[in-house]
């Protein structure tokens, strides 16, 4: 699965932006707060409205403090799949709870640094897992390749049916590494910079697809 990521696009033209990805599977929202991440971008009412603007399956991550607060009304508005950080959230199992009873799937993210041997259990209680590539806040940052050792540990909990868990990856993905994270075993890609700062953003996307599904189709080893 391919999911671009509205911060690298043009945020008077969201519209026009969801629509050059028509292709994609999710469509990929960052909500910064300038907390938990230094930059600021968009939130709730920008999600409403983009609700209303795109068939595409909203997948929103949102990198701020206290989501056990904020995170249920993304849910609310018809995000398909809510994503909170597990450094920034209280009470982790209640809000996937929560999440899902208001409609969304519940995705928990980890940054970079963060292990994720603590969180397996938790893990339980949610849909997806978005293991960050880069440190949050900022598009355009270089790809940071340990971080697919996370990948590769909870695909093993997930092949070996301990989590049920879709396994997304975010920052830094390009055509050139797109491959070594589908091997490592990541099922969504989140990519910003590498569709649109593309001339052509729907060719990005099945460029990236083709990638990655060739990548996939490989046998292991
Ligand atoms: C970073 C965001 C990412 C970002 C990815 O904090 O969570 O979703 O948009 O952008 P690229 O693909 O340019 O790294
Ligand atoms: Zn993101």
């Amino acid at each position: 699965m391919i999911a671009p990521s509205l911060l690298a696009a043009d945020f008077a033209r969201l519209a026009a932006a969801a629509d050059a990805v028509a292709g994609a599977d999710w469509l990929h929202v960052d909500v910064m707060d300038g907390h938990f991440v230094p930059n600021l971008t968009i939130g709730l009412p920008v999600v409403q409205s983009l609700r209303k603007a795109t068939d595409l399956p909203l997948d929103c991550h949102l990198m701020i403090e206290d989501p056990d607060r904020w995170a249920t009304g993304y849910a609310e508005a018809g995000a398909h799949n809510v994503t909170v950080h597990v450094e920034a959230a209280a009470d982790p199992a209640k809000l996937a709870r929560d999440l899902r009873a208001a409609g969304a799937l519940a995705g928990l993210s980890v940054k970079p640094k963060t292990p994720i041997e603590p969180c397996l259990e938790l893990l339980r209680n949610y849909d997806t897992l978005l293991v960050m590539s880069v440190e949050p806040g900022f598009g355009g940052q270089e790809f940071i390749p340990e971080v697919l050792d996370k990948v590769r540990i909870a695909r093993r909990h997930v092949d070996s049916g301990h989590l049920r868990l879709l396994v997304e990856i975010d920052g830094g993905i390009t055509e050139d590494n797109i491959e070594a994270a589908a091997e490592a075993g990541v099922d969504c890609f989140v990519a910003g910079s590498a569709v649109y700062g593309a001339d052509d953003p729907a060719r990005a996307v099945a460029a990236l697809r083709e990638r990655a599904a060739r990548a996939a189709a490989r046998p292991a080893g």
